[in-house]
């Protein structure tokens, strides 16, 4: 990971100092990193020795990070790592084009993998993202969603780069296709989690350890899991209740809200989602071999389960 560090601060310079400040001031806000260390540890468990999965976990970081400084000028958001959002701090013009930059960085950067197949997966990732937040924005104050269209929003959105992450090592490691297809599952379904997750601790969680405001999904009139399992069990006035914060994106009602999601006991269906998620990507670890990083792969999905930040 210092190396990926190493590779990122590099990578980050740019003549035009916008360019540097912008990029460096969300980078060193730092952030899990978990997609890097995932391509590392399935790079390292699958036995590759080479050194180009240090620069792709940078590549992967870079386009996590464009998408971040560009979602948070959509979402409107202020806080990001427990400080100001780029966009909050730069406005939003600075954040678009320095998210642009990140981008274009990452694809000058996998070219140097010289591999015409780490090219089309992380080609094919970053325009599934786009997809999936553009599908997003359209399901925006629509409160009939259900568990399937949210599903195809966060495998798009989120998913998508951990899959890139965990099938880019198979591709180092010049792994054979079934195990390549099973790499790309765990992280398919670990990022599916992770993001299950994600949206639970929006109800669930504290602004200080998550270092992003709570209620922002609703304010943006996002209808996640936490809230269509509490639609589907609620009464008809909890029903309705939900439906109008949806609809006109307020957050004046997210304490009735949260109380009706613990009440449905939504919180624990959303966590139960993120469990079942968890032990698809545990189960696609049959075709690793045994070795530190594989249990460390194991042990992050159980990780994943319990993360307040
Ligand atoms: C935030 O991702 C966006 C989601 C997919 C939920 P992370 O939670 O990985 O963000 P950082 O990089 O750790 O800040
Ligand atoms: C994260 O989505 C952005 C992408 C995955 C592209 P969200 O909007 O749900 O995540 P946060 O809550 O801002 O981190
Ligand atoms: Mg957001
Ligand atoms: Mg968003």
């Amino acid at each position: 990971m210092e190396a990926v560090d190493r590779v990122i601060s590099e990578r980050l310079e740019s003549g035009v100092a916008l360019v540097a400040s912008v990029s460096q001031y969300i980078i060193t806000a730092g952030g899990k990193r978990i997609r890097p260390a995932l391509l590392l540890l399935m790079a390292g468990a699958l036995g590759y020795k080479g050194t180009q999965h240090h620069n792709l976990a940078a590549v992967v970081e870079f386009i996590h990070t464009a998408t971040l400084l560009h979602d948070d000028v959509v979402d409107e958001s202020t806080l990001r790592r427990g400080f100001p959002t780029a966009n909050k701090r730069f406005g939003n013009p600075a954040s678009v084009l320095v998210g642009d930059f990140l981008y274009s960085r990452a694809f000058q950067m996998m070219v140097d993998a010289h591999d015409m197949r780490v090219m089309e997966v992380l080609a094919e990732a970053t325009n599934v993202i786009a997809e999936g937040e553009v599908l997003q924005l359209m399901q925006m104050h629509d409160s009939t969603l259900d568990e399937n269209a949210y599903l195809r929003v966060i495998r798009s959105k989120t998913a998508k780069l951990f899959e890139a992450s965990t099938r880019l090592a198979a591709i180092l490691a010049k792994s054979p296709p079934e195990v390549e297809e099973a790499c790309a599952e765990y992280g398919q379904a670990l990022g599916t989690a992770f993001q299950v997750i994600d949206d639970l601790l929006d109800y669930d969680g504290e602004t200080q350890e998550l270092g992003k405001n709570l209620g922002d999904d609703l304010r943006e009139g996002k209808s996640t899991l936490p809230l269509i399992i509490a639609m589907q069990r609620g009464t008809l006035e909890e029903r309705n209740l939900i439906q109008q914060a949806i609809e006109n994106g307020s957050v004046d009602g997210l304490s009735d809200i949260v109380h009706i999601v613990r009440k449905t006991g939504a919180l624990e269906a959303t966590r139960a989602a993120a469990l079942a998620e968890a032990q698809r990507a545990l189960s696609t670890l049959a075709y690793i071999p045994n070795s530190v990083y594989k249990n460390a792969l194991h042990d992050l999905a159980s990780q994943l389960l319990v993360r307040r930040s």
